[in-house]
């Protein structure tokens, strides 16, 4: 698949579009706002579909489809997917669609694990382990690194309902897990963005000789460089803003559960999903796609 040429309209003011089915782009947000203060960005949780990790290719990448467009629309200079499904079902087919970068978590936290160690374990949603996506990058990288992938279908419904902390949490990580401690994994990469969000819970189960690989500080080097090469980085005396928050679920259920995480309560804007899907249909008809 080719890469279309970069529009020549990006600049290095617009903002950085994120996105994710809910809260578990947070992890990546977090992570930039550390490393790329300067940089502000648009964050969008599709949290009327979350979860996206049981869906099809096809509705993925007909959702992806729709936030780039609408991102796009919103002046954005570069589109980070916080979510290692998209990021693995669609990246390719998306970069070869739209003229701007688009960067995918999969490959920075490959780089990652494999520097991490070489029996690797991934904890991902199903549709991600079912891609084989972290096993191909991993082993592209080191063909003799090990890699034991689990799909984990039950951990994204229980961080979205902010059920972190309940005691079924903790005997479903266990179900997860323990498999893999017992296959002798010296790494554990979180292959999905809300998994983080479990740190607390994994590090009551994980031996402390197992390296944990967060992907999100990997992605959020790699976008700070491809910036750079770009020459669309902000400089360090832009004034920081806030991020904009949107959902196209509940907003005030998306600020209640990502306070935790933030430190603050964001104001949140809903964007329904007939408004993405509209979007989408109005750019796809002006261009040759
Ligand atoms: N956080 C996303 C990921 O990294 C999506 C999880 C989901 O919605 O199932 O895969």
């Amino acid at each position: 698949m080719s890469i279309p040429a970069l529009s020549s309209q990006l600049r290095s003011h617009f903002k950085i579009g994120v996105f994710d089915s809910g809260v578990g782009g947070l992890t990546v947000l977090k992570e930039m706002t550390a490393q790329m203060p300067h940089e502000s960005v648009i964050y969008f949780g599709d949290t009327a579909r979350v979860p996206y990790g049981n869906r099809s290719k096809s509705e993925i990448l007909r959702f992806v489809r729709e936030i780039i467009a609408w991102m796009i629309d919103l002046d954005v200079k570069m589109i980070i997917m916080a979510c290692n499904t998209s990021s693995a079902l669609v990246l390719e087919e998306v970069r070869s669609e739209f003229p701007i970068p688009i960067l995918g978590i999969i490959l920075p936290g490959a780089r990652a694990a494999v520097k991490a160690g070489k029996s690797i374990g991934v904890v991902s949603t199903e549709a991600t382990a079912k891609s084989n996506a972290y096993q191909q990058a991993v082993q592209e990288i080191d063909s003799s690194a090990q890699v034991w992938q689990v799909g984990c279908h039950d951990f994204v419904p229980l961080i979205e309902d902010d059920r972190i902390h309940a005691p079924y949490t903790l005997a479903v990580a266990r179900r997860y897990l323990l498999p893999l401690i017992d296959a002798g994994i010296d790494t554990l990469v979180y292959g999905c963005t809300h998994y983080p969000h479990l740190a607390p819970v994994f590090k009551q189960i994980l031996p402390t000789h197992i390296k944990l690989v967060d992907p999100a500080k990997h992605l959020t080097v790699a976008a700070a460089q491809e910036l750079t090469i770009l020459r669309l980085r902000r400089s360090s005396n832009s004034p920081i803003e806030p991020t904009e928050f949107y959902v196209s679920g509940d907003p005030e259920q998306f600020a209640n559960v990502s306070q935790q995480w933030l430190g603050y309560k964001p104001l949140v804007k809903q964007i329904p999903v007939s408004e993405l899907e509209m979007i989408h249909a109005a750019s796809s008809s002006t261009s040759d796609r």
